[in-house]
């Protein structure tokens, strides 16, 4: 994973060095040229995962991965940023200072927080060929489209207003052409995806092939069924009847001009124009230089389950696969700082050689949940590892006290392996959880997603690669020794659907 032939200088040393050269990249390039005052902007607050490469004209290395990067920005076109800064140049120097850059080239991962708010930070450490720079952008790109199901087609249909599309599919997984449109369309028009097995929506919309797209525009207007190519622009421009779709970065002096489409091409064109939006960008700068990124190194964030409700959800009820959760104390402490640590490089480990796991959760133990969890296998350690599988009534515990990375990871992988110790669930665990007060709604279990469906839970798909499909949380049973699953779908071409 470390590449010794990162170009070894510290940032320190750069401001020394003489004024600086011309960027690696020309104008025509498909690799978006970032410099400090654009940052913010156009990676901060795009709607789209970027990659971000920070480089020296003059390293060799850099000269190097320039083929390879420019071809993952070609085969990202449309799907996320493939960008750079040069590092070389003086006013981008402590943008590169703060990113926390120490060699040249170091590339990392920016992916949007769902909602707004800061983006998560990651570097990059793969293999700097542009298919691994792909795979590993692509499992970064966040997903809003909604998977609808027979069951819960009426609830996603009951707004009548929002508009809507739906693609009829044969995959359980979602593609990243479709993630992409529906990062383009968020709040403009929700983006479901039902799977052909799904008989009465599929009857209810008279789907007769698969892929079809489908766009409910709102109000009493019928659908529409796209007949197009499943390509990205068509199927835009399709769904743009219904509404405008986002632009891929706030436009520049935050008024709204046209520049929604193609933002790239004319951001490229306003790199000319030196009047930028310095007041808002430096007022972002100073009040966040208090914060140090969240920049976690070859790891994958851990999601945090906050709620007793959300815990039966993903867990504990009859049907969950298995969950590793990681109790942690309220309060900053070492050890839970070390456990998810391990978790999260383990996570990221496999994610980056495609092999299939069980999700990892955080499970404060503010939550009330946690408590009567902890309580009831018997658990009182400040922090505490186990593994559960509610579906198959067993639970393990994790019993080393240092909660490094190979000790979680040998535990882990035991459990992979259906080695080790296996207890048996406590008499009414699930319903333990569900007979508590604030936690007594009965969706959060009817609301669980189907033992096939599990993995492609949003959660869930953070820390499984996403080539696993529908097989990530199945690969956890006794047949763990299988590689994969074959039903699985692997998603290596990125424009399909
Ligand atoms: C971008 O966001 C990061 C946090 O992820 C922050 O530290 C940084 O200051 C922001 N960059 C700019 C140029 O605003
Ligand atoms: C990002 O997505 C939000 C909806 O989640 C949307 O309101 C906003 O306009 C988008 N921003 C950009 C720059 O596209
Ligand atoms: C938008 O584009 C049209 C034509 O493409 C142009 O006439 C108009 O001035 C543009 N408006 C803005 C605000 O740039």
């Amino acid at each position: 994973m470390h590449h010794p032939t990162v170009c070894a200088v510290a940032v320190a040393l750069l401001s020394a060095l003489p004024g600086a050269q011309a960027g690696l990249y020309t104008k025509k390039s498909p690799v978006l040229q970032v410099d400090a005052k654009d940052y913010d902007r156009l990676i901060n607050k795009s709607n789209y995962t970027s990659v971000v490469e920070f480089y020296a004209p003059w390293c060799g290395h850099c000269q190097n991965l320039k083929p390879a990067y420019e071809k993952a920005a070609k085969n990202l076109e449309g799907l996320a940023n493939v960008a750079a800064v040069n590092c070389d140049d003086d006013a981008n120097k402590p943008l590169c200072g703060k990113m926390g850059v120490q060699g040249f080239p170091t590339l990392k991962i920016v992916r949007p927080k769902k909602g707004g708010g800061k983006p998560t930070v990651q570097d990059y450490q793969g293999q700097r060929t542009a298919s691994a720079i792909v795979d590993a952008v692509v499992q970064h790109i966040n997903n809003y489209v909604v998977k609808v199901e027979d069951k819960s087609l009426d609830k996603f249909l009951a707004d009548k207003e929002k508009p809507k599309a739906i693609l009829f599919t044969e995959k359980g997984t979602t593609s990243t052409l479709l993630k992409s449109i529906a990062i383009d369309f968020a709040d403009v028009i929700t983006i479901g995806q039902v799977r052909n097995k799904e008989t009465k929506a599929v009857e209810t919309f008279g789907i007769e092939k698969f892929p079809t797209l489908v766009l409910l525009p709102g109000g009493d207007a019928p659908h529409i069924v796209y007949d197009g190519e499943m390509k990205k622009e068509p199927m835009v421009e399709f769904l743009s009847q219904a509404g405008q779709p986002n632009p891929r970065s706030p436009p520049k002096n935050g008024k709204k001009d046209n520049e929604t489409k193609n933002s790239k091409a004319s951001d490229k064109a306003k790199t000319a124009s030196t009047k930028t939006s310095s007041t808002t960008a430096e007022s972002e700068t100073n009040t966040a230089t208090q914060e140090v990124p969240v920049i976690v190194e070859t790891a994958l964030p851990i999601p945090s389950i906050n709620s007793p409700e959300k815990l039966i959800k993903e867990c504990l009820t009859e049907k969950s696969h298995t969950c590793v959760l990681a109790f942690t104390p309220s309060s900053e402490d070492e050890k839970a700082r070390r456990a998810l640590e391990s978790l999260s490089q383990l996570a990221f480990k496999h994610a980056q050689s495609k092999r299939n796991l069980f999700p990892f959760y955080e499970v404060p133990k503010s939550n009330e949940g946690a408590a009567s969890l902890l309580k009831a296998l018997d658990l009182i350690g400040d922090v505490e590892v186990v593994a559960i599988n509610a579906r198959r009534g067993w639970w393990r515990h994790y019993d080393a006290a240092d909660f490094g990375h190979e000790s979680i990871e040998s535990w882990i992988d035991a459990i992979r392996m259906s080695e080790g110790v296996k207890k048996k669930l406590p008499e009414g665990i699930v319903a333990i959880a569900v007979e508590e007060p604030s936690s007594a709604s009965p969706e959060a279990s009817s609301e669980a997603p189907d033992s096939t469906e599990a993995a492609n839970d949003e959660e869930a798909t953070q820390v499984t690669p996403e080539a696993s499909g529908d097989a990530a949380s199945e690969s956890t049973e006794s047949e763990s020794t299988q590689a994969a699953d074959p039903t699985a779908e692997p998603e290596t071409a990125h424009d399909e659907l």
